[in-house]
């Protein structure tokens, strides 16, 4: 499997509060990975696989911020570097025994791994930096994560989705869409330095968010900077009943797995502080999981990129030029 450009980019492997001193594993691209924290607290990442027999790492545990070996105890520092091999307590092991180093860092509440790490190197420079999220550093607004979620599709397919208005009325009928409101107003798509962005994108939805109390139109701005995240922006007519100034803002990460199959999270934006967090969590449930089994019955799974493969009329201009995004950046993996 050839990813070297997806490598390249950062994403989410698990919620930071589930990560403690038991090693968590995880897959990203089709690698297996494994992370933990160490004595400070710091998140550390290896490849899951022993350098010695390539045994398991995420089934053994970890032992003074540093993690052993379920099979004979080699124990590896987050950097790689072996530190103990049990049967030989006089030995001092060599670069020969070290176990392949994964960048991770921590922010917006979750754990985020970089497979772009060659060996030797302590960290690639042509990595990227996270995906951005704007509506994190606004104080008015109150941030929750939700997923995240289990899609057997791949993560293309997931970012076409989100993407994607005309599905509203079907969808999601009912909440953020009604099938007597299913046009879809012209929008304008604009390419930005890294990406692209869609703008002036309306959709009628009868129940916009957890706090919308009437049907209206909602405007939605969405924006691509990155393969396998999106971020939208949504500010409800003043009809709807919601209080003025409120603007929502939802960012969409993909974990990708395999090709055809990722995790799903997504990092909400809201004006509210006062709704409980399970109600506001359980809007976005209900909406994911009315897309969930729509998005494992495409086929295929990946996400065709070749003109032509599939129909496209003027509303999907929004994947249109994602497609065309995904192709203009070399991305293999979770396309065909
Ligand atoms: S396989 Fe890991 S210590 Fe032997
Ligand atoms: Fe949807």
């Amino acid at each position: 499997m050839n990813a070297q450009i997806e490598a390249q980019y950062w994403y989410p492997v698990c919620d930071a509060h589930a990560l403690r001193d038991a090693p968590v594993p995880a897959q990203v691209l089709g690698h297996e990975v494994v992370v933990w924290r160490d004595l400070q607290g710091k998140a550390q990442a290896l490849l899951d696989q022993c350098p010695h027999r390539g045994a398991r790492l995420s089934l053994g545990q970890v032992c003074e911020g540093a993690l052993q070996c379920p099979y004979h105890g080699w124990t590896f520092q987050g950097n790689g570097q072996c530190i103990a091999v049990p049967a030989m307590p006089a030995f001092t092991p060599s670069a020969a025994q070290q176990a392949r180093a994964v960048a991770v860092q921590e922010a917006y509440g979750l754990v985020w791994v970089c497979l772009h790490t060659p060996a030797g190197s302590a960290f690639s420079t042509t990595a990227h930096v996270l995906p951005l999220f704007a509506a994190e550093a606004n104080e008015r607004l109150r941030k929750l994560n939700a997923g995240p979620y289990e899609v057997a599709t791949s993560a293309p397919r997931i970012v076409e989705n989100f993407l994607d208005m005309a599905h509203f009325a079907f969808v999601h009928a009912g909440w953020l869409g009604d099938a007597a409101h299913a046009a879809i107003p012209d929008y304008q798509v604009t390419t930005t330095a890294d990406g692209f962005k869609l703008v002036n994108a309306q959709a009628w939805q009868p129940q916009s968010s957890a706090l919308a109390s009437q049907g209206a139109m909602v405007a939605y701005t969405y924006e691509v900077k990155q393969p396998f995240s999106a971020v939208l922006t949504k500010v409800p007519d003043a009809a709807s009943g919601v209080q003025a100034g409120y603007e929502e803002s939802i960012a969409l990460w993909i974990q990708p797995m395999t090709p055809e199959h990722c995790r799903v999270w997504f990092r909400m934006a809201i004006a509210d502080f006062e709704a409980p967090a399970d109600k506001v969590l359980a809007f976005q449930d209900t909406i994911f999981l009315q897309d969930k089994p729509v998005l494992e019955s495409q086929r295929p799974r990946l996400l065709p990129l070749q003109a032509g493969a599939e129909s496209h009329v003027a509303v999907d201009k929004a994947s249109v030029t994602y497609r065309r995004f995904l192709h203009q950046q070399g991305i293999t993996f979770g396309v065909c």
